[in-house]
Parts: C-alpha cells; sequence; structure tokens
C-alpha cells in the first residue's frame, strides 16, 4: 500500500477496500485463536483494525495522521489513538497480545520502534507485519487513463526478521483474485492521489467518480482484482 493520501482519497479509501485483510489474518492466525488486547500500528482508517477485532477482546488503533482517523469507521471493541508506532512508549508495559503493521512498518520501521515494542509485549505475544499491492496498472490503462510509475523505494515485503528479539512463527506471499463491483473499483482507483489526479484529467467534467462506473460499464463484464499479499507473524522471545 503506497497510496499517496488527501481528503478526497481518504473518502474513496473508507468508501471501498477489500477484504484483504481478513483474507490475510486468517492466513496467519488459527480460526479459534484469541487474544486479549490487540494494537494495530499505522491504523489509517481502521479497516486493519476491524479486521483484527475478530481475534480480540480490545483492540487499540495508533495512527499519526489526524485525516485518516477522522473518516475510521468506529466500532465498539476499538480506542483510537493518534501517534506514531513510536507513542507506544506512553502505553503500559506488556499489555498487547498481538500487534499488526499493515501496510504501516515500512514507515514505522526505526530503532526506538524495535525497543518499545519488547517493552509493550509480553514475552510470547505475537507481531504480525502484513501488507498488499492491489494490481491496477492494466485497469488504468485499459481506461486509457496511465499515471506516472511509483517513483518511492516503498517495500512491501517490510519485516522485522532483522530484530532478534522476534523469532518468524509464519511467512508467506500469494497472488489472489477478487470479484468486485463497478462501484467498489471506481472507489478503489480513486482512493490514491496518483491516480485521482490521471483520473480527473481524463474525466474533466465533474466528480470522475460516476463517469469512471458508466466507462466501468460500458468496457468491461465481470470485474475482478488481483492483489499479490505478503505476510510475516513473529513470536516475542524477549529482551
Ligand atoms: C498504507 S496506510 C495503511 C492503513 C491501514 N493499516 C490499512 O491497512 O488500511 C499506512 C498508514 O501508516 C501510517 N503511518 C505513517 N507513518 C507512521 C508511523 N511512523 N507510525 C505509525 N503509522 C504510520 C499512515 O498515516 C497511514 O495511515
Amino acid at each position: 500500500m503506497t497510496e499517496r493520501y488527501d481528503s478526497t482519497a481518504a473518502r474513496h479509501y473508507a468508501a471501498f477496500r477489500p477484504p484483504l485483510h481478513r483474507l490475510i489474518l486468517e492466513r496467519v492466525i488459527r480460526p479459534h485463536e484469541s487474544f486479549r488486547v490487540g494494537l494495530d500500528v499505522g491504523c489509517g482508517t481502521g479497516y486493519s483494525a476491524v479486521a483484527l477485532t475478530k481475534y480480540c477482546d480490545r483492540v487499540f488503533e495508533l495512527d499519526p495522521n489526524r485525516s485518516m482517523l477522522d473518516v475510521a469507521q468506529g466500532h465498539p471493541k476499538i480506542t483510537y489513538l493518534q501517534g506514531s508506532g513510536e507513542a507506544l512508549g506512553q502505553l503500559p508495559v506488556q499489555v498487547f497480545d498481538v500487534v499488526t503493521f499493515a501496510g504501516s512498518l515500512f514507515y514505522a520501521k526505526t530503532d526506538r520502534l524495535r525497543r518499545e515494542l519488547v517493552r509493550a509485549c509480553p514475552p510470547a505475544g505475537s507481531i504480525v507485519a502484513y501488507d498488499f499491492e492491489v494490481l491496477l496498472n492494466e485497469v488504468m490503462a485499459e481506461l486509457g487513463a496511465d499515471c506516472p510509475a511509483d517513483a518511492s523505494n516503498y517495500d512491501y515485503r517490510a519485516n522485522i526478521s532483522d530484530w532478534d528479539e522476534f523469532g518468524v512463527d509464519t511467512i508467506g506471499t500469494e497472488r489472489l483474485r477478487l470479484e468486485v463491483t463497478k462501484r467498489q473499483m471506481a472507489h478503489l482507483l480513486l482512493s490514491d492521489s496518483n491516480r485521482y489526479d490521471a483520473l480527473v484529467r481524463h474525466f474533466p467534467n465533474g466528480d470522475p467518480f460516476e463517469s469512471l462506473v458508466g466507462c466501468l460499464e460500458d468496457s468491461r463484464g465481470q470485474l475482478h482484482l488481483d492483489a499479490d499479499i505478503y505476510f510475516t507473524r513473529y513470536r516475542v522471545l524477549g529482551r
């Protein structure tokens, strides 16, 4: 997830996310496994947090970006906190039985986070780093609305395998294919500011959302979405 966000993109981002968080967590957490307290670092609009609630009595969510938190969906099990991963230092010791990073570890990984994670999780606690890349270039090309390639050095496989306080339990990558509606595809295409800008140029008259839905209607039958997923689960070995 390398999307550039602003408030318009965040609105489309919040309107539809493919259920990839759930599908990935099902690959790293056993069906009847449960945790008392979970933490989702870099929760964004909360999709990764909501996916984690299935396995936890209570979930804390942390994100430094106020505009993401402002559109985050409420949930009775979730408490939202504003701050970076390093803000873990202000939270109680050994409180989180599971910590997830969904598309956020690349941004959050620092030496200080390493110390704070050891402090905030009990021995044998779980850390899950996961990410996905939704493959939309082909759809953009079919629409004739190419946008500049991502020039960042973003790493979907960001992990903490080089931190010896944590041992690898599960690791994997897969390509998934999901069915989506035209409106879902339009929200997804507009959820990143780079694609949004390209689509505004392509559909210059008014809000590009309905134009896009109409265009997808004309050009494509059953829509599918391909995504590459990346996941690693670690056990806290201790200091
Ligand atoms: C690609 S989004 C992922 C959002 C959410 N986890 C999801 O799966 O939908 C990356 C998130 O990481 C957050 N982020 C950026 N720097 C961070 C840091 N140092 N610590 C924690 N989160 C950070 C951003 O604000 C953004 O919400």
